[in-house]
């Protein structure tokens, strides 16, 4: 496929720029009236319109006159597989509930996991490829998945067993996170360090032996899963080789951050709470901050001190979260609008850490995040637009027109 006439082609970094670090993620390289050509699902070469040699007949082309070519977002942070929405909790939040009040009457993960366990791996995928489905068509080009509304053996590995059954259907690198330290079941309420073993000794061994998780995740918060049990779970998950990727500082601020980078998280997601300690914990680390402005706009909650990280040289990466709770969208479209708007951040900020950063927080930045030669071929063509600005400008509609993946036209 030969793309001609393109506006501007965003995100041409160089391919050795794997992540975004501080000041760098300013640094949106574009050129401008540009081709791209695609063979066997790469990108094999793009250059000026003013240099292109006569187009190869064989190849498909589409012209993209007016219109701007972006790599496919990467979402590095959902929740997609689950069995129900929790619309019944909208009308409490807007009444004045906060998160923690709505999960401390029965609600939040618990009332998920009472429902996702009777659902069947069946009726779990169909959802989950339909939302998943929109997502791509709105962008998406690379996902990671968690577990964690399962809370039994038998539960969790029925959810890890749909995301890799959405891993084989799906045409775009999805990556796994082992989830089971979401919240402490009913049953184990009291007995903590049993739900633990029951993770420990129970489902790590047959998550490795199916070798159905890429990462181990823990709901690291005040109420959920303390730091010593954090690294309890962590420690055991290293031995398997799972990477971790933690959930902390979205309630409070409780050393969660320094502990996951201390465990050389791939990323820490979430931050809302984020302290002078939070900042520094960054500044050289290699663990990435994953922000995930929609979650703070849909639970009204502070949103993350995106300019500080920034500012402390940290590197920055924004995704969805997308789940029945918290967060339920999966538009990452939305999610770079808040970027700029919420967080503060300039578009070519924001567009880098949806992009590059977050496939850096999937450890898939060789392969996606960016236009570079030998990168697989995932990308969107949006509408005309006047301006790069334009798409986080309008926020809330979609400036996609063409989605590609692996250099073929998605039709969903
Ligand atoms: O990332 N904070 C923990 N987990 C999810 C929400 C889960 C839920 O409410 O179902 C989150 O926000
Ligand atoms: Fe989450």
């Amino acid at each position: 496929m030969l793309i001609t006439n393109i506006k501007a082609l965003v995100g041409v970094h160089p391919k050795e720029k794997l992540f975004l670090r501080g000041s760098e993620l300013s640094e949106l390289p574009f050129l401008e009236n540009a081709w791209l050509l695609i063979e066997n699902g790469l990108i094999k070469d793009f250059g000026s319109m003013d240099n292109l040699q006569t187009p190869n007949t064989k190849h498909q082309t589409l012209n993209a006159e007016g219109r701007f070519v972006f790599p496919s977002w990467c979402d590095s942070h959902t929740h997609i597989v689950f069995a129900a929405p929790r619309e019944e909790e909208f009308a409490l939040k807007i009444a004045g509930k906060t998160y923690e009040e709505i999960a401390a009457a029965g609600g939040g993960i618990l009332n998920s996991a009472n429902k996702l366990q009777k659902a069947t791996e069946d009726e779990l995928f169909e959802s989950a490829s339909i939302r998943l489905k929109d997502m791509i068509k709105h962008g998406t080009g690379a996902i990671e998945i968690k577990s964690g509304y399962g809370l039994t053996v038998e539960s969790e590995l029925k959810m890890l067993r749909v995301i890799k059954r959405l891993k084989a259907a799906f045409p775009i690198p999805i990556k796994a996170s082992l989830l089971a330290a979401h919240a402490y079941p009913a049953a184990y309420k009291n007995n903590h360090q049993a739900y633990i073993n029951l993770i420990i000794n129970e489902l790590l061994p047959k998550v490795a032996e199916e070798n159905l998780a890429d990462y181990i995740d823990v709901f690291c918060e005040k109420g959920f899963f303390s730091n010593e049990e954090t690294v309890q779970i962590l420690t055991a998950a290293a031995k398997y080789g799972l990477k971790p990727k933690i959930h902390a500082n979205q309630l409070s601020s409780s050393g969660a951050v320094e502990l996951g980078v201390a465990h050389h998280a791939v990323s820490v997601d979430h931050l809302e709470e984020t302290d002078e300690n939070v900042l520094q914990a960054f500044s050289e680390s290699h663990t990435i901050a994953t922000l995930l402005p929609s979650c703070s706009f849909y639970i009204n909650i502070p949103f993350a001190n995106a300019k500080g990280l920034i500012n402390s040289n940290a590197i920055v990466a924004l995704a969805s979260d997308y789940n029945p709770g918290s967060t339920p969208s999966g538009n990452m479209n939305f999610v770079v609008s808040l970027g700029c708007i919420k967080l503060k951040m300039m578009p070519e900020q924001s567009i880098n850490a949806a992009t590059l950063n977050g496939a850096a927080a999937m450890e898939l930045s060789n392969e996606v995040g960016s236009i570079a030669r030998g990168k697989k071929a995932n990308l969107f063509i949006t509408r005309p637009m006047t301006s790069l600005a334009y798409l986080p400008y309008s926020f809330g509609q979609s400036q996609i027109e063409t989605v590609i993946l692996n250099g073929e036209v998605y039709h969903g």
